[in-house]
């Protein structure tokens, strides 16, 4: 589409309609509609590489041109939701199906975005044949082949890896925390093959480690945020390559005070840990869970662009956070309404964009906090 065709289509699009119309404070004067790339605008030399996205899904590029306008209008790095996985990847031990990772790249460069990678190593998302064919004796093998494989087609596309996700379970009662994963059993010393395999792959992307339950104020998160911590600062006196730590961000509004679901000084002295360590850190998966509130709408959309407001006064604050991707764009699309559901059976509300493809208020709170991050 030409460029002059593509601009009318957009202000024309419904969401461009209501962005622009958003009654958000401060912002009337704005000639410019109002999305969330505009606000990391680089507007300081002191934070020029903030970025802005989402998780995407390839089927929804394709079949839905409303999701993708959006997607396009707001956002200026993407995620894969799925498509990169090692399952959806690599769907036998000697074939990979690469159309929809693709799919979603091309989109993300084709409209200006930087794109992530996720992810080479997770104990989920395994395709069937990881449990019948993978042993101790070629797990290596396999690990070093996937990441060459997936690595090397992407190369110099990445701006980030998410070389090994959720790699921590404390409560599994294993040495230094870690998880009793699939790989851990068969390769026990994965994470350093897969860091140094990925950084000789596609020596341009930040190598990241992305895990969850370390943004809240409870001890349970503190023991987390702990073995993350031991985990890269032994990476990195091991010599092994790690440039960035990904918290996810999978938060949930509480309507009762409680530690688990508040994000202040814990949080940020992590940061400051991960931060004196030299590494970057991304919140790499942002997303409100509104399961422990009322079913009334207002109340709901209230709760939770409070916590985006609050979550993100702390976690952006830090110059070392270089992105703030959210795990989706529109409740419509969220995995909340599969995994972790309200009880009610009332859809979730949990992403800046409602079911409409229409700005909440948590749309708001995100903005703002992005331009005060930008500004910093
Ligand atoms: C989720 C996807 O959103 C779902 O579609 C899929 O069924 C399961 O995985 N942490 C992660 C993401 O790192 O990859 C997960 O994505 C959500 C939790």
């Amino acid at each position: 589409m030409p460029r002059s065709t593509r601009r009318h289509f957009l202000a024309q699009s419904a969401a461009a309609a209501t962005i622009a119309a958003l009654p958000i404070r401060g912002l009337a004067q704005d000639s410019a509609p109002a999305t969330l790339k505009s606000a990391v605008a680089p507007q300081s030399a002191v934070t020029p590489g903030l970025r802005v996205g989402c998780c995407v899904a390839a089927r929804l590029l394709r079949d839905d041109p409303a999701y993708a306008a959006l997607v396009k209008q707001q956002m200026n790095i993407l995620v894969a939701e799925n498509e990169f996985k090692f399952g959806p990847i690599h769907p036998q031990p000697t074939a990979f199906f690469f159309d929809d990772a693709d799919t979603i790249i091309n989109f993300a460069e084709h409209n200006g975005m930087k794109m992530r990678g996720h992810n080479f190593v997770w104990h989920r998302a395994l395709p069937p044949w990881f449990a019948t064919y993978v042993t101790p004796a070629n797990a290596e093998q396999v690990l070093v082949n996937h990441i060459e494989t997936v690595a090397g087609r992407y190369k110099f596309r990445i701006h980030s890896w998410d070389v090994v996700n959720e790699a921590i379970q404390v409560s599994d009662g294993l040495p230094n925390g870690m998880r009793n994963s699939p790989w851990q059993k068969v390769l026990p010393n994965y994470i350093d093959i897969a860091y140094r395999t990925a950084r000789k792959a596609d020596p341009h992307a930040l190598l990241t480690y992305n895990d969850y339950d370390i943004e809240g104020e409870d001890e349970a998160s503190s023991a987390k945020r702990g073995a993350v911590l031991a985990l890269v600062r032994g990476m990195q006196q091991r010599g092994v390559p790690i440039d960035a730590v990904g918290i996810q961000s999978h938060l949930s509004a509480s309507p009762t005070p409680n530690p688990k679901y508040t994000y202040g000084p814990k949080l940020e002295q992590f940061q400051k840990d991960v931060q004196s360590l030299g590494l970057k850190m991304m919140l790499t998966e942002m997303d409100v869970n509104d399961r422990y509130l009322p079913a009334d709408i207002p109340t709901r959309d209230a709760a939770v662009a409070d916590v985006y407001t609050s979550y993100l006064r702390t976690a952006l604050a830090n110059p070392a956070v270089i992105a703030l991707l959210t795990w989706g764009i529109t409740d419509k699309y969220t995995w909340l309404n599969h995994e972790g559901s309200r009880k009610d059976g009332q859809p979730e509300r949990c992403l800046p964009f409602d079911a409409d493809l229409k700005p909440k208020p948590a749309f708001s709170s995100e903005y703002i906090a992005l331009r005060a991050a930008a500004r910093r």
